[in-house]
Order: structure tokens, then sequence, then C-alpha cells
């Protein structure tokens, strides 16, 4: 069986492009986050970590892919730029991920579902006030193109309640190959 760290390496082999522009919803939500660090997680070859870093935050960014990681520790190298790659498999259950990871100003997740486990432990990850933007496909882009709905976002799916994350901003990100919500969500002190 492949794992998913082979699927991704092989990817990503194929891949040799530099990496490319910014995420829009992160270039038009920039202005939200807290002065600091950011951990991007499941960043790929990295060009919101790239973004991010070039804006002066200091990033840590966690893929599967060692491929995709090498890649943009040679050109955080080559540019230097304040960037951290790590390499973590986000779905493994019994792995203690915040001693490991650490606590962050912001949290920057895009085109990748956490596990219900990952996402109740994102708190933990940010410090008071500490800002999440979060931004993956959603149930029309399933619709649209197939992708597989265990990956895609549910109308509203997070706009619920989730203490201590308040929701800031919420909104579907509709364009021609790609269906997906953007969050924002900012930690505050339980009973705020
Ligand atoms: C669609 S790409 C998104 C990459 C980047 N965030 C972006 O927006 O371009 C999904 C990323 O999730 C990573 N990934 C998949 N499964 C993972 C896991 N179990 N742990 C960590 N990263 C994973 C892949 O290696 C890939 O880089």
């Amino acid at each position: 069986m492949v794992t998913a760290r082979e699927k991704w390496n092989t990817k990503y082999s194929r891949r040799t492009s530099l990496p490319g522009e910014p995420d829009r919803f992160l270039v038009e939500t920039k202005g939200l986050l807290k002065p600091g660090t950011v951990l991007d997680l499941a960043c790929g070859t990295g060009h919101n970590s790239i973004y991010l870093a070039r804006l002066g935050y200091r990033v840590k960014s966690v893929d599967i892919s060692d491929v995709a990681l090498d890649r943009l520790d040679r050109f955080a190298g080559s540019n230097g730029l304040g960037i951290t790659p790590l390499a973590v498999d986000l779905e493994d259950a019994d792995f203690d991920y915040v001693p490991y990871l650490g606590t962050f100003e912001n949290i920057a997740i895009f085109n990748y579902k956490p596990t219900a486990s990952l996402w109740n432990l994102l708190p933990q990850l940010l410090v008071e006030e500490g800002v999440l933007i979060y931004c993956t496909f959603n149930l029309a882009h399933h619709a649209q193109t197939g992708f597989p709905r265990k990956y895609c976002l549910r109308p509203g799916q997070h706009t619920q309640p989730l203490p201590p994350l308040v929701l800031h901003q919420y909104r579907e990100i509709k364009g021609e190959n790609q269906q997906r919500d953007g969050y924002v969500f900012v930690k505050r002190p339980v009973g705020f």
C-alpha cells in the first residue's frame, strides 16, 4: 500500500516549478494576523509560508512530504527567509503535537482538512488572541469536480461556537476551478 508520504512525495517530485503566488484568501485576510509566528500546517512547497516570511513572520512549515519540505528549505535558505520546515504526519492520532510544535501567534491551513482530533488540538497551539486562518474545499467543489467528499467542508461547518475559538469571518470563495470556504477565528479566553 502506498503511504500518504509516498503519494505526496511522488506528486511533488513531478512538479519542478518554483512556489507560486500566495493563496488569495491569505492575501485578503493577512491584516487580521497577529505579529510574530505562524504555523503553516500541510504547507506543501510553501507558497504561503514564503509570503508570510517575506511579510516578516517567523514561520514553522509542517508537511508529511519531505520532498516538498526540502524544496522549501532550499528556497528559504537561498532567499534568507525565516522558515523552519518540519516533517510531521498530521494524521497520527498517537503523536503528541502540542509539546512538539509549540505555540504560535497564528496558524494557517490551506487546502487541507485536518482530522477531528487535530482540529480539536488547534486552540492549544495558539497563544491567547492568536489567529487561525483556514480555507479549504467545500461540497460545491466535490459536486463540481468529484474531489473526494471526505476532504470537503459542509456549508457553514465551523460556524457554530467552538470555544475558545471565536469566529471572526466566514465566507464562500467561488472560483472557476475551485470552490472553497474560508474561515478566520481568534482564540479568546472562555467566558468572554
Ligand atoms: C492540496 S496540498 C495543499 C498544500 C498547501 N497548503 C497549499 O495550499 O498549496 C495538501 C498538502 O497536505 C499534505 N498532507 C497530506 N496528508 C498529510 C498528513 N497526514 N500530514 C501532513 N501533511 C499532509 C500534503 O503533503 C500536501 O502538501
